[in-house]
């Protein structure tokens, strides 16, 4: 099946999968009047006046920007319950750390998670990546972590495997072993490390692990101890300095993480080191936004030399949204980004974050996930909030919105 995209403004990085870095960082190639050829699943050509195999779908993008379909690397996006109620605690001021030790926050989420089936998860996850497909993210992660103990972690995967394999977006699962703990910490964390670990490694080589690095949730050395058990078998990834800078981007860096995500509290020390690595720093400014008005340096970690990519960090506590339009408007409001860097992080960084270098730019060869705007100009897209300004998404080579 072939389709072809006329008109357009085609806005995207340009080159080979690797990082984006220094000036390199907000270098986006802007095309305008070009037309893309899809082939399949697939790019075949971008230029202008291309020619079009009969019967091949028309899109008319009337000098509008196309960009390649967003890459939202950090969602909790599955999950049962809400915590509206917890909410109000939140608006009469009381901080999100005290709710978690209190057993609240992610521990009721993980109550309502133990009492959902499989098929319930899956189809509340279902309902958030079609919403989000129509704001124009075609690849999302999303996590575990909801379920704490082995079994219950292992429902959430398979839920989320679930809905990766209905398609057509891509769902990506990680495994979040370390979120939160029950009972001891230390006895908490050998029983992940001895029996969680060990089964997802059984069931689902070569998933991302993932750990919550904070007061009230997993040490440091809790961290440390999980990764170097899965170090060399999955990639790492970690939540570090959301509220406190305990070091753990320097272990992260050292232990070859594929990205150190959250960063708010990150000292300059913290942000020199990862950019000197090859490890992404991962923002999540729709968090700052719901919670304390804290916000990631990213702009300062760009500067240093750094690669960043931009996620919703979608979940039912500290960031509900999951809109990717969101979050880059938001990101050049608070975390330093220009308007183009944050299209680069939340396009070819995010992809890179997951592994997937077959995305994230429109070039041929390169999966068909694009997403037509309204507008003309890319920096609309920042300079506008609230609105959803994605008209046409297409899918793995087809057209899914309208
Ligand atoms: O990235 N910080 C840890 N995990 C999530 C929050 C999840 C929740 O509150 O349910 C985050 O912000």
């Amino acid at each position: 099946m072939s389709l072809v995209v006329r008109d357009a403004c085609v806005v995207t990085v340009r080159g080979g999968a690797v990082a984006r870095r220094g000036e390199a960082h907000g270098a986006l190639h802007v095309e305008p009047h070009a037309d893309v050829l899809v082939e399949g699943q697939c790019i075949a050509a971008v230029g202008p006046g291309l020619v079009a195999p009969r019967g091949a779908e028309e899109i008319d993008a009337r000098g509008r920007v196309l960009l390649p379909g967003f890459v939202d690397c950090h969602t909790h996006a599955c999950w049962a319950g809400d915590r509206l109620d917890e909410w109000d605690a939140k608006l009469r001021g009381v901080p999100y750390l005290d709710l978690l030790r209190a057993g609240g926050g992610i521990h009721a989420t993980v109550r309502a998670v133990r009492a959902a089936s499989e098929e319930g998860l899956a189809s509340a996850l279902s309902a958030r990546v079609a919403r989000m497909l129509r704001e124009g993210t075609t690849t999302v992660e999303v996590k575990s972590g909801y379920g704490l103990d082995a079994d219950s972690e292992l429902k959430m995967l398979r839920a989320i495997a679930r809905v990766a394999k209905e398609g057509p977006g891509t769902v990506v699962p990680t495994a979040l072993l370390g979120h939160a703990f029950e009972g001891d910490h230390d006895a908490w964390v050998r029983g992940v490390v001895d029996e969680a670990l060990p089964r997802v490694s059984a069931e689902w080589p070569g998933l991302a692990v993932d750990a919550f690095c904070e007061q009230g949730a997993w040490s440091r050395e809790a961290c440390v101890s999980l990764f170097e058990r899965a170090r060399g078998r999955h990639p790492l990834r970690v939540h570090a300095d959301q509220f406190h800078a305990l070091g753990m981007v320097a272990e992260a860096v050292r232990l070859g993480a594929r990205s150190v995500d959250h960063l708010e509290a990150s000292t300059d020390a913290d942000l020199g080191a990862l950019a000197a690595s090859p490890t992404f720093g991962v923002v999540l400014p729709g968090t700052g936004f719901h919670g304390d008005g804290r916000y990631a340096r990213a702009g300062a970690l760009v500067a240093l030399g750094g690669a960043v990519a931009l996620a919703t960090n979608c979940n039912p506590g500290s960031s509900p949204t999951s809109s990717m339009p969101f979050a880059i408007a938001l990101a050049v409001r608070f975390c330093g980004l220009t308007p183009a860097q944050a299209i680069v992080a939340a396009t070819h960084h995010g992809a890179l974050v997951l592994g997937l270098p077959d995305r994230g730019r429109i070039e041929p060869g390169l999966r068909a996930d694009l997403a037509l705007l309204c507008h003309t100009d890319p920096r609309a897209l920042a300079f506008e909030v609230g609105g959803n300004p994605v008209e046409v998404v297409v899918c793995g080579g087809r057209r899914l919105v309208p």
